[in-house]
């Protein structure tokens, strides 16, 4: 488990982080300043090399799953310069992120900045996530689309096209 500043990191309850894992606040680059947080809510269980890079605020909610090779991250660097290599130029304004609580995460899934899950959504294997998913569906592909919906009134699943 690799941890870049902890103060920056709150961890619930019957929290379960297996091997490599990377929880990175990142407070400055360049002449940068940032006020990351990284907060995990209780019974979050994750496989192994689980990769989070906070600038701003990722928030994972509680009871949440995730397999192998997650990868979150709430801000980009520029590019727009091309007479600087992109390692040195600014990261753009971040934008934050929140995993619902019951959510599940397939393997290899890449959340991007600005994304919200919403509560007991799938994200299917090697999903590319750049927009919102709303509650109780299934999304997949990259990038991402609801491929199914659960219905609240009718309790069932519905089939997205
Ligand atoms: C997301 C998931 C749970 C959906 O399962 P499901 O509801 O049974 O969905 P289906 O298998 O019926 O697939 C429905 C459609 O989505 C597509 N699809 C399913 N998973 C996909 C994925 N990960 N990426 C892209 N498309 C996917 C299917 O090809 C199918 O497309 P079609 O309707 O055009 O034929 C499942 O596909 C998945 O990603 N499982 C992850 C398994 C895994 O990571 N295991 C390792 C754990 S450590």
């Amino acid at each position: 488990l690799r941890i870049f500043n902890r103060k920056s990191i709150s961890i619930g309850d019957g929290v379960s982080i297996w091997k490599r894992a990377s929880l990175l606040a990142i407070t400055h680059y360049n002449n940068q300043q940032f006020s990351p947080e990284l907060i995990i809510w209780d019974n979050f269980c994750t496989g192994n090399d689980l990769f989070i890079a906070v600038t701003r605020k990722v928030t994972i909610g509680n009871d949440v799953l995730f397999a192998d090779r997650v990868c979150i991250v709430d801000n980009i660097h520029w590019y727009t310069d091309v007479s600087i290599p992109v390692l040195y130029q600014d990261l753009a304004s971040p934008r934050p992120i929140h995993i619902g609580s019951w959510s599940f995460v397939w393997i290899n899934a890449v959340i991007l900045p600005g994304v919200t899950i919403g509560k007991g959504a799938v994200i299917g294997a090697s999903s590319v996530v750049v927009s919102d998913i709303p509650d109780y569906a299934v999304a997949t592909g990259n990038p991402a689309k609801v491929i199914r919906q659960y219905d609240l009134d009718k309790k069932e699943w519905i089939k997205v096209l």
